[in-house]
């Protein structure tokens, strides 16, 4: 039972002495009594309908001794107040390592989506599989790494290389989660780009874990952005990350965690540290963690700071309210969660999810090229598949790979990624399976090598029994060795296989995980498998799962290679989603949320081995980047195909609140997600979009901003995007509602978001270079 608040009415709040704007975090500041910025009891934030949750929160903390306080940051029960420890686990493709749940798409699956719907639909599935468990806490959703470099290991988990986009579907996992009734933990705060060196205060190198040093420009419009969609969609817990902040640990960072974080953005909710983000008592406490480990935070380290001016009762106060306040907003006290459950309990919380799962797969994959028609398939006579991604792995399929590194090609289908990505299958469907029930119904004959290198040139024993017979002199003519049992004529090597078919296709991956980078943006084995089949077929469709940008330059343009698709893991239905796609039943629709690039020298940043990782880049990541300093990229930043095309006409803005802009910096209240009146729309752009092929399709028509000189912004930047169902012959009307933070940048003398006076250019299209229609707006 967890506590319930019927009879805990009345009792009123916190003798908490006034608010003056002080930070904590200064370890040499030693007074009892002061009350520091980012106190949810000074009253700085206007809590809106956080309120209700953070009188109870503080009536519980009110009957709370500082050991019960201590014992409740610390991740204890208090029995006599009928508090019961949260459960936090990871992550947001399922409740990782447990058993009978649902294995969804990564999350940078579901960015490539772009469609809020979808998004929603499946963090809410997600949360109530948590929920269904009895878990209270999610280490999720996961904003960032967010791709500052194409070779972090953990791409698979996060939502993309732009903050809109990552902050629109951070924002959306935050609210579902809320709405099922489970706290999102947003991770990892901040800055938290790469793996290695990620890990290891005190270590004798010194270099780990790393700082991530960044100005406050970049940290504002880059790196936090998603942050405030987040906290303003109701994120009750926030991961502070393992690394450290312009020299001081993230978890223990005063000018990031009460400054910024619950001051700044109002965040109302806990802390929790990322596994070490924790290496001091008082450094911890003062820096804004609210929940730690009962090694550093014993109660007589905690009392003796508040007896001696190392810590403070107010602190101390505020971390529990804010331990607690997530269960109230979320609605865990109404009693109807079921009860927890550990890893192997038999708990069914699948529901109907496996449908989302083949949906939300099939509407991730991204086609990235479709030359001679080679798309959609049409009742091919024969197909050949290709390679260890095309089946199922030797031993699987639920694994639960170590936090460590990974080899960057996985040898089976990969559908899942590793540590915090990891998957927890409870059944998976590859390509061949799927392939081999449209191969009985459609009349197919298909051959596999589920081997990337397959040499073995065995000749099948129905030939050798052939050319024996007709060299025997007598008798039945089985004389020559015993082949394979193929019972065709083929040799069974790639070529031939290649050579004989309508159709092939190449399934490879690019595997990396939690723990390690990744080595390498392409492989030669997935690449030669690749080429050796196209050298041989006509007919060559590729199909990709990777983790993150995949260079593709080795084949891209090989004559033979007539279509592509390129996908992030895509979960238990991945085999299904792939064959929709592959047969038309599904338009595919899917934009890249990051930018191949044609060489990893393309790319401007890669893995940091310095204890200083300076972002000096600033804003310039991923196609802010190759478009100001003119790099030509294979495929763009929102590029995809469809089976048919859309021409945009009408493009037209209009201002929807004349007044709001014009005052250079917003007017509102601090609220949860920051100055309330941020989040206002000032303008609203519109076009048309019409579906001028013969199939029926989803279009993502994007929109990008360009900003006057003043705002010292990317040449454009993504502000709006809408993903439309849009029937063949037909016509719809888009709308991209800016609101005042979209046109806004950081002004780092005021420290405020403010809008330039100047032109605005609004490019409408269907990708990030794909621009069609241009409007002009001046302030
Ligand atoms: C820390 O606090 C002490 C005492 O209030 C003050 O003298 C000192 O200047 C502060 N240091 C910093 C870096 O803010
Ligand atoms: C402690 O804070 C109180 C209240 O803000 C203030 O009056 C007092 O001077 C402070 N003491 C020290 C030692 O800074
Ligand atoms: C704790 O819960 C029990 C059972 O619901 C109830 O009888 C008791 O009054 C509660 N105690 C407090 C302090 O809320
Ligand atoms: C980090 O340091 C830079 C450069 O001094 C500064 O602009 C920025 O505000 C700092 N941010 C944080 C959170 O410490
Ligand atoms: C603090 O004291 C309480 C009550 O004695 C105890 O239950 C709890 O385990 C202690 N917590 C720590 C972190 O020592
Ligand atoms: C306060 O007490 C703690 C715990 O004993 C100790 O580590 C710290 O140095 C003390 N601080 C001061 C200012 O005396
Ligand atoms: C693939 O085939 C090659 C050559 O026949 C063999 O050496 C290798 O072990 C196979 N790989 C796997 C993963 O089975
Ligand atoms: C069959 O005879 C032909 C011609 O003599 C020869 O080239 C071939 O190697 C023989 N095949 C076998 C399997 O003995
Ligand atoms: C394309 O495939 C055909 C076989 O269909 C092959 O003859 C040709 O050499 C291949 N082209 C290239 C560039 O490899
Ligand atoms: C591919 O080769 C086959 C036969 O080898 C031929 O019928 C077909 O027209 C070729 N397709 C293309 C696109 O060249
Ligand atoms: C980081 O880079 C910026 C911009 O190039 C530079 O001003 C700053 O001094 C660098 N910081 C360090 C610690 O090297
Ligand atoms: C719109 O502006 C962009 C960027 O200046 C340009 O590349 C594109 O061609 C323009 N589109 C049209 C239709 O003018």
């Amino acid at each position: 039972m967890r506590v319930t608040f019927a009879h805990i009415l009345g009792v009123f709040l916190l003798p908490l002495t006034l608010a003056h704007n002080k930070r904590a975090g200064n370890t040499t500041a030693t007074n009892t009594t002061s009350l520091v910025e980012g106190l949810l009891a000074n009253g700085a934030v206007d809590l809106g309908d956080w309120d209700v949750a953070y009188q109870k929160a503080v009536a519980l903390v009110a009957q709370m001794t500082n050991e019960q306080k201590v014992t409740v940051i610390t991740g204890g029960s208090v029995a006599a107040l009928n508090w019961t420890a949260l459960e936090q686990k990871d992550a947001t493709q399922n409740p990782a390592g447990y058993d009978y749940v649902t294995s969804f798409p990564l999350a940078s699956a579901l960015a490539s989506t772009w469609d809020r719907d979808l998004m929603t639909t499946q963090f809410r599935a997600v949360a109530a599989e948590f929920y269904g468990k009895g878990i209270q806490v999610t280490s999720g959703p996961t904003s960032q790494p967010m791709g500052r470099t194409p070779y972090s290991g953990r791409l698979d988990e996060t939502l993309g290389a732009d903050s809109y986009l990552n902050g629109i579907a951070f924002g959306l996992g935050s609210q579902a989660f809320t709405d099922v009734g489970i706290i999102p933990g947003g991770k990892h705060f901040l800055l938290n780009e790469q793996e290695t060196n990620r890990m290891g205060f005190g270590s004798p190198s010194g270099i780990a874990p790393y700082s991530s040093d960044a100005d406050d420009k970049t940290i504002h419009e880059t790196y936090l952005w998603p942050f405030y969609d987040g906290i303003k969609s109701n994120m009750g817990a926030v991961m502070c990350a393992m690394n450290k902040v312009n020299g001081t640990a993230s978890c223990e960072n005063d000018d990031l965690l009460m400054g910024l974080l619950k001051t700044e953005l109002g965040f109302p909710g806990m802390v929790v540290p990322d596994v070490s983000g924790q290496s001091t008592a008082y450094g911890s406490a003062n820096g804004g963690l609210d929940y730690g480990s009962s090694t550093y935070w014993s109660n007589a380290t905690v009392q003796e700071g508040i007896n001696n001016g190392s810590f403070s009762q107010a602190l101390l106060d505020d971390k529990a309210v804010r331990n607690v306040i997530g269960y109230f907003y979320v609605g865990l006290n109404n009693g109807s969660q079921p009860a927890y459950v550990g890893q192997e309990a038999y708990v069914d919380v699948r529901a109907n999810h496996s449908a989302i799962v083949r949906t939300n797969g099939a509407a991730a994959i991204v086609l990235l090229k479709n030359t001679n028609n080679a798309l959609p398939l049409s009742k091919p006579r024969s197909i050949a598949l290709f390679g260890a991604n095309a089946g199922p792995v030797m031993a699987g399929p639920n694994y639960e790979f170590t936090v460590s590194g990974t080899p960057s090609l996985y040898q089976g289908h990969l559908a899942a990624g590793a540590g915090g990505g990891q998957g927890s299958f409870s059944y998976l469907v590859t390509p061949q399976e799927a392939l081999n029930a449209r191969a009985r119904t459609e009349g197919t004959m298909i051959r596999w090598i589920l081997n990337n290198t397959y040499t073995d040139d065995v000749v099948s024993f129905f030939h050798k029994r052939q050319e024996t017979s007709a060299n025997s002199t007598g008798g039945g003519g089985f004389s020559g060795p015993a082949g394979l049992s193929g019972g065709t004529s083929l040799t069974h090597t790639i070529p031939a296989y290649a050579a004989t078919a309508q159709v092939c296709l190449a399934f490879i991956n690019a595997f990396s995980g939690e723990g390690a980078d990744r080595t390498e943006l392409r492989s030669t084995e997935a690449d030669s498998l690749v080429t050796t089949v196209a050298d041989n077929c006509n007919n060559t469709i590729v199909v990709v799962n990777t983790v993150g940008p995949r260079i593709l330059d080795t084949w891209i343009e090989h004559e033979n290679v007539t279509a592509v698709l390129y996908s992030s893991l895509l979960g238990q239905e991945s085999g299904n989603s792939i064959m929709d796609v592959l047969y038309g039943d599904v338009n595919p629709s899917a934009r890249l949320p990051y930018t191949i690039a044609k060489n990893e020298s393309d790319y401007n940043v890669g893995i940091c081995e310095t204890a200083v990782c300076n972002f000096t880049e600033g804003n310039y990541i991923d196609y802010k980047y190759f478009d100001k300093y003119d790099v030509t990229p294979r495929f763009e930043f929102g590029y995809g195909l469809s089976y048919t095309s859309f021409e945009y006409s009408n493009a037209a803005f209009s201002i929807t609140n004349s007044s709001a802009l014009a005052s250079m910096y917003p007017t509102g209240p601090v609220g949860v997600g920051g100055k309330t009146d941020l989040w206002d729309e000032v303008v609203s752009v519109t076009a048309d979009v019409a579906n001028i092929g013969t199939v029926d399709g989803h279009e993502v028509a994007q929109l990008y901003v360009a900003f006057p000189d003043a705002a010292d912004q990317p040449v454009r930047q993504l502000r709006g995007f809408e993903r439309s169902l849009i029937a063949s012959g037909a016509s719809t009307s888009v709308s991209f509602s800016l609101r005042r933070r979209d046109l806004s940048y950081w002004d780092v003398a005021a420290q405020d978001w403010a809008i330039a006076t100047g032109t605005y250019t609004f490019s409408i299209g269907a990708s990030s270079r794909d621009l069609r229609l241009n409007v002009t707006m001046t302030i």
